[in-house]
């Protein structure tokens, strides 16, 4: 019988790996309950920041991408964080506490570059009985032209000052989560694991431009005639969110990502930092796309745009779908099979070479020479001898 249940390295008890990815399934107390009430692991709020005055959305704010059978597979957003004011937040994150007391709540936060604005949101969030904290260092639009989100996600330096900031204050876990609109998310990954973040969500959305629209030649989603590049999320950023978790979890676990298959099974990176968590997010709809998730590394698997398309009782696909899947192979629990894959990863140099022994063996076999010693037949012992002079005259 295989268990969801998930006790992270940073200590927080889940009854699932299934975690509301900040956004709108998580924007007010009413649906963040109606979250516990289906089910889910955890959630996370809609970024929060202390003055919400300067926070102001326009409409329309998003635009999809869908197949020809009209499956959605691509989302743009240009909304901003939460607009709404920060006292109705610590008035809404106690309710929810006291509704659902064993659900695990995790307020996200974002400020200006101000040590005492950081360590103010910390200390009144946590007032409130927020169970973690996702430092948001990764939202594409907007923000940035305030030197916030993503803007200091890409700058190893300040993300590391902040993080400290916030890990002097912080009395329960702190995920800092990444922003993929970055050549290298390894290096502000391990800039916030220096600073001593319990762990690393990774990833936000990815900036984009959804396309232009050809009868008006305006770009979409247009807001008055103009628009702003915004942040691409759903099942078509999966693989890149896949990517930069192996390239994290190389980092935090060890792996053999760019490094040669080590002959003794061991791997070739060793982890810098094997008890800090990894939340895995992107592209979530099925069981199946956590497990890959959790087989790159990650503990626990975050949904955003998944429950904007199929509302909060995907929990439930999500959970037997995840089983079935553990069922399959016989994992018993996460942990069983958490970075399990990550081996799996070598050079371009070691896969030519790897085809080229196989291609060998399987010609050698083919000519009926003996590769193996448990190859040996007693009928055919002096044929075999035989096959394996080098010359045959
Ligand atoms: C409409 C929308 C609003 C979002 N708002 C936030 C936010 O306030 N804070 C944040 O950290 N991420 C925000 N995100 C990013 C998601 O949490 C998530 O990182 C991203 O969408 C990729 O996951 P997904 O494919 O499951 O949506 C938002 C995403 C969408 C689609």
């Amino acid at each position: 019988m295989s268990s969801l249940r998930v006790k992270t390295l940073d200590g927080l008890e889940l009854p699932n790996p299934f975690v509301i990815g900040s956004g709108p399934p998580g924007t007010n107390a009413n649906v963040i309950n109606k979250a516990f009430e289906e089910g889910w692991g955890a959630v996370i709020a809609k970024t929060v920041s202390l003055d919400a005055s300067k926070v102001i959305n326009v409409a329309p704010r998003y635009a999809r991408a869908r197949t020809p059978d009209r499956t959605v597979y691509g989302w743009q957003n240009i909304e901003l964080i939460s607009d709404r004011d920060f006292s109705v937040w610590e008035k809404e994150f106690k309710d929810v506490k006291n509704a659902y007391p064993d659900g695990v709540l995790i307020a996200s936060i974002m400020e200006e570059c101000s040590k005492d604005r950081w360590v103010e949101l910390v200390e009144r969030c946590e007032a409130c009985g927020v169970d973690a904290f996702e430092l948001n260092f990764s939202c594409p639009h907007g923000l940035p032209e305030r030197k916030m989100g993503a803007a200091m996600g890409q700058d190893p330096e300040i993300l590391e000052e902040v993080c400290g900031w916030v890990m002097g204050a912080a009395k329960v876990p702190v995920w800092a989560k990444m922003t993929p609109n970055i050549t290298h998310i390894v290096d502000p990954a391990r800039a916030a694991l220096r600073a001593g973040c319990t762990g690393i969500a990774a990833i936000n959305t990815i900036l984009c431009v959804m396309g232009v629209n050809l009868e008006t030649l305006r770009p979409e989603p247009t807001v008055e005639g103009y628009t702003v590049p915004g942040g691409y999320s759903c099942k078509a950023v999966r693989p890149i969110a896949l990517r930069m978790v192996m390239e994290i979890a190389t980092m935090m676990y060890g792996g053999n990502s760019g490094q040669p298959v080590q002959k003794d099974g061991t791997t070739a990176i060793a982890g810098e930092y094997p008890q800090r968590t990894i939340s895995g997010i992107g592209g979530v709809e099925t069981g199946d796309d956590a497990a890959q998730f959790i087989l790159l590394g990650a503990e626990t698997v975050q949904v955003c745009t998944g429950v904007m398309i199929h509302g909060y009782k995907l929990i439930h696909e999500l959970n037997a779908g995840l089983e079935a899947f553990m069922e399959k192979h016989n994992f018993s629990s996460i942990e069983d099979f958490r970075g399990k894959s990550l081996e799996y990863f070598t050079t371009h140099a070691e896969l030519v070479r790897l085809q080229a022994d196989a291609k060998a063996a399987a010609k050698a076999a083919k000519a009926g020479m003996v590769t193996k010693d448990e190859g040996w037949e007693g009928e055919k012992f002096v044929e075999q001898t035989d096959k394996l002079v080098a010359n045959q005259e």
